[in-house]
């Protein structure tokens, strides 16, 4: 098992974020997690990337509790968060944000940044240039990429579709796909439901917090429950 979450709980003051989930991923698998506005999706990645400390449960990856490390030591590790909205530094150029991705280390990633521009040629002709001026879908990849450059070993997405076009959102779940095919295990958030099931091998729906349905995901795109669950939100 790559990573489990064990009973996990996440409050902010009286608001129960996340109530007593438990969830895996395997090496290898994507699994994705949906669930409405305030379902408590980016609760949950938050707290399994370590910036929020869960009020109950634990975070098991690679086989050892996690509840300990920093967040900067779980991207060291191999668990890497692409954010909500992407989080990419406007500022700094296409080139200085991919760098960043490669803080933790301390040999130049030169050859692997060569690879990510070879993976999205927008962003290798944008080098230079300061990612204000990139689209919302390169700034998508921007993010991607600078999270590859962590060598994940379990790369969490949370909600990387919001906002782009259909062509793009198409393109984007490809590259899910062709990731997880060269070996990175994936943990998606989304709320395109439709798409994330077509993708992911496994998938957790989540409720106001509570794990609701879970299976695999090509029967659960056929599930009646699944809507349900986004009406009872
Ligand atoms: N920092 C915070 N302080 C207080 N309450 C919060 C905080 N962050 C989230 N919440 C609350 O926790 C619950 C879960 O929110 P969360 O952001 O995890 O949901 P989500 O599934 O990611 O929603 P969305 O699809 O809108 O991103 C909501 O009721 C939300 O209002
Ligand atoms: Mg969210």
């Amino acid at each position: 098992m790559l990573l489990e979450a064990r009973e996990l709980s996440v409050s902010y003051g009286r608001t129960q974020a996340v109530q007593n989930l438990s969830l895996k991923i395997e090496a290898g698998e994507i699994v994705t997690v949906l669930g409405a506005n305030g379902a408590g999706k980016t609760s949950l990645l938050k707290a399994l990337q370590g910036v929020v400390r869960p009020a109950a449960g634990d975070v098991v990856f690679k086989g050892a509790s996690i509840l300990g490390r920093s967040a900067a030591r779980r991207v060291a590790d191999g668990l890497v968060l692409v954010p909500e909205g992407r989080q990419i530094f406007v500022s700094l150029t296409v080139h200085d944000n991919l760098l960043m991705g490669a803080y933790t280390r301390s040999e130049r990633p030169d050859r692997e940044i060569e690879a990510i521009y070879e993976r999205f040629p927008n962003l290798a002709q944008r080098r230079d240039m300061p990612a204000s001026v990139l689209s919302g879908g390169e700034q998508q990849m921007l993010a991607i990429g600078r999270a590859l450059l962590s060598r994940p070993a379990l790369m969490m997405l949370d909600e990387p579709s919001l906002g782009l076009s259909p062509l793009l959102v198409k393109a984007l779940f490809t590259l899910i796909s062709e990731l997880n095919r060269d070996g990175l295990s994936i943990l998606l958030v989304e709320q395109n439901t439709h798409m994330a099931l077509a993708t992911a091998h496994r998938a957790y729906v989540l409720e106001l917090g509570r794990l609701v349905l879970e299976g695999d995901a090509s029967s659960l795109a056929s599930d009646p429950r699944m809507a349900e669950a986004y009406l009872g939100a």
